[in-house]
């Protein structure tokens, strides 16, 4: 893979020798490199932003986040786009600039809208109406003018697994566009002295490699803003068209696009459309998360035990897995992968990389060509910088893999590893549990 340097037997990525990094960080690792995602960061500058005017580019920060990824953020000059008070409050100890977050998700609760409006976060993302009233009382009884935008669902699809596309009609996100629910709720918002609603939002799912259905639900946006507009005088000023852009994880993939690839039909349909319906050019907003930091990231593992079983398969198993990586067993997602330490040497095997998990489905990777491996070899997954260490969890009770960002070269731990002591970090055992006369009993019968 590109990653591979031919003059050396070790994995080389972001000019970092992987192996080195295995042995002096432990496995399992994520490895992020701060190049890469500003390198994404300045193509949507350069061919989204300074391209086109009234443009805003918001990172979708449920694909990593971390309080040095906010700081990367807001570097390169990119909004946050935050799902939960978890994510909201990473960015405040960041000090993420509030005016350039987004606030998402379909269920927002009373304490996260409060800290959601006690820090002026830029815009609330409302979901439904249970929102908006609990966000139209909150506003009200601290004073203040909240910005929304409304989330729809524009009943489109993005071609891609189930479970990551949102915008169709049966789905847990927006409202709906049936008629007479979003006229109330925007009838309600103009009549509201604490909400400021500048316009739409959606997201019809992630991972996409096409760009008809953000074209499609544009369409449909457009319609919606049109009627808003003639039935009740709404002028919206700001559509948010969500992020999805794909990319590229095998050689089965299509390569992974430019930014231009979905910008450009994204801002031409609008251009067309809007005019079309004889209706001012709104603020247009994006929001990617996988495609600025997916290929920023590899994982590192130690492998371990062989299992050979004739005529079937070899299994290989990592000193990770399942809990570092879900998305193999959620999604069925693929990865490649390189074995770091033999880089170099001709792939004669195929074998099927296990996680350590308890779980018949923890498989990260099924038929990866390698070279000979060998217990101790240090495995490389690639392009794991979203929704890896987003997602991870301790199943199993396996600590956390530390996370290391390359900048210009330099390795710097940004996450620590998790300690067995960090599982229990907030345990408490109640009294009467504390105290068991257990000598007497036998294990077993
Ligand atoms: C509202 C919203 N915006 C942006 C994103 C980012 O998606 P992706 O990482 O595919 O760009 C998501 C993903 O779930 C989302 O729900």
């Amino acid at each position: 893979m590109y990653l591979q340097n031919q003059n050396n037997a070790n994995l080389i990525f972001d000019n970092c020798d992987t192996v080195k990094l295995a042995k002096n960080f432990g496995t399992p690792l994520y490895v992020v490199s701060e190049d890469r995602i500003k390198n994404k960061c300045k193509d949507i500058r350069e061919n989204f932003l300074m391209e086109y005017p009234n443009t805003k580019a918001a990172y979708a920060s449920k694909a990593f986040l971390t309080m040095a990824m906010c700081k990367i953020i807001e570097q390169e000059g990119l909004g946050l786009d935050v799902v939960s008070g978890g994510e909201l409050y990473t960015a405040i100890k960041a000090d993420f600039p509030m005016e350039k977050v987004m606030f998402h998700g379909n269920n927002k609760s009373y304490e996260e809208l409060t800290l959601a409006l006690d820090n002026n976060v830029g815009r609330i993302i409302v979901d439904n109406i249970y929102e908006l009233d609990m966000l139209e009382d909150i506003a009200k009884k601290k004073s203040k003018k909240v910005k929304i935008l409304f989330r729809i669902t524009p009943e489109v699809g993005g071609k891609t697994h189930e479970y990551i596309t949102t915008g169709q009609k049966d789905s847990k996100f927006g409202i709906p566009l049936e008629k007479g629910i979003i006229e109330s709720v925007v009838k309600a918002s103009m009549d509201s002295n604490n909400i400021d609603l500048k316009g739409f939002h959606f997201h019809v799912g992630s991972q996409l490699f096409e760009i008809d259905s953000h074209v499609a639900a544009i369409k449909v946006a457009v319609k919606l803003i049109k009627d808003l507009k003639d039935e009740l005088g709404f002028a919206t000023e700001e559509l948010n068209t969500g992020g999805g852009f794909g990319i590229s994880h095998t050689e089965e993939d299509e390569e992974t696009k430019p930014a231009s690839f979905f910008i450009n039909p994204i801002m031409k349909t609008i251009e067309q459309e809007f005019t079309k319906a004889d209706l001012d050019i709104p603020t247009v907003i994006i929001e990617p998360g996988r495609w600025i930091v997916g290929e920023a990231g590899i994982t590192l593992y130690t492998l371990g035990s062989i299992k050979e079983i004739s005529n079937v398969r070899k299994y290989i198993s990592v000193d990770g897995g399942l809990p570092d990586n879900p998305r193999p067993a959620l999604y069925k997602a693929k990865y490649d992968a390189a074995v770091a330490n033999k880089a170099n040497q001709k792939l004669e095997e195929v074998v099927t990389i296990a996680g350590k998990c308890c779980e018949s489905g923890d498989i990260l990777i099924w038929d990866l060509k390698t070279p000979k491996v060998e217990s101790g070899d240090i495995l490389a997954v690639f392009n794991t910088g979203a929704y890896n260490y987003s997602m991870a969890s301790n199943y199993n009770r396996l600590p956390r893999p530390g996370v290391v960002l390359i900048s210009k070269g330099q390795p710097e731990l940004i996450v620590e590893r998790e300690k067995y002591e960090d599982l229990l970090n907030k345990e408490r055992i109640p009294e009467h549990l504390d105290n068991i006369q257990s000598k007497k009993l036998t294990f077993g019968a």
